[in-house]
């Protein structure tokens, strides 16, 4: 359980113009929603009722990233990489989440590994297999979407979805994400406001969006590219950040690498297929 003490909240006044800006601009070449275009109405100042909920932490001075945490005890490493949790028969209310993974400067980061775990519709976990477990990575314009269910209730907790993120070359950020209106919201010691998902009905499905910022130092400019003093290839090693097009050796064969990312125990090569293709 964490009980860790929580830092003061972000000033709305300061944080919401800008973050409108900064939303607006990168879903300028999608059709803008109004509400994305007037501070006020930005999504997560509003619940579907009207009711203000607390702000979450966004991109103001770049110094309040989303805050982490506990992991707890479901997690499982080498997810597979996909946008959709659905399977044919799965039971549950249909839930997308879209959001963008911003750097403490407020710019998007793209490569962003999302490893995302939840519930089902009745709480439980899959501990055998991955059902209801994926991993994407942001795109170019540091967004993302995952399409699945709304998780049940399970015992002691209120509702929830559990997500790693990790930034190229950077530690993991493990968190999780809320849904408002919750009554157990109120009673569930793990919960935190400031990571509360703007949440509407959508013809019987529900969509949701969420903003996270990533503690990755970002100066003027584009997105940085990760370096490293040693150039990838060689033997494949946990901790190193490979690029796409890079080649190592694991278990005496050869692989390149297919997307960006930072290597994580439990992927290595051969158990990861959309990260590394046998050459
Ligand atoms: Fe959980």
């Amino acid at each position: 359980m964490d009980h860790e003490s929580h830092p003061p909240q972000p000033d709305p006044a300061r944080l919401v113009p800008r973050k409108a800006v900064l939303r607006a601009a990168l879903a300028a070449t999608a059709a803008v929603p109004v509400a994305l275009i007037g501070g006020p109405a930005l999504a997560r100042t509003l619940t579907a009722g009207g009711v203000a909920v607390p702000l979450t932490p966004a991109c103001d001075d770049g110094d309040h990233p989303t805050p982490p945490q506990t992991e707890g005890p479901y997690f499982k490493p080498n997810s597979p990489m996909r946008t959709s949790l659905l399977e044919p028969g799965m039971a549950g209310t249909r839930l997308t989440v879209t959001g963008y993974v911003f750097g403490r400067s407020c710019l998007p980061v793209s490569g962003v590994l999302m490893d995302f775990w939840q519930a089902d519709a009745n709480g439980a976990y899959d501990n055998a297999r991955y059902r209801l477990r994926g991993h994407q990575f942001t795109d170019s314009r540091g967004s993302f979407a995952l399409t699945t269910i709304v998780p049940g209730l399970y015992p002691g907790r209120t509702r929830h979805i559990h997500v790693k993120l990790q930034a190229p070359g950077r530690p993991v950020l493990t968190t999780q994400l809320y849904f408002p209106n919750e009554p157990r919201n109120n009673t569930d010691s793990i919960f935190d406001p400031r990571l509360l998902m703007t949440v509407r009905d959508a013809g019987g499905a529900r969509e949701a969006a969420f903003d996270f910022v990533l503690d990755v130092p970002q100066g003027p400019g584009p997105t940085p590219t990760p370096t490293g003093s040693t150039p990838p290839g060689g033997t494949w090693t946990v901790g190193t950040t490979y690029r796409a097009g890079d080649r190592v050796t694991y278990g005496g064969r050869g692989y390149v690498c297919l997307q960006a990312h930072t290597a994580n125990p439990g992927w290595e090569p051969p158990n990861v297929p959309a990260l590394w293709r046998a050459a």
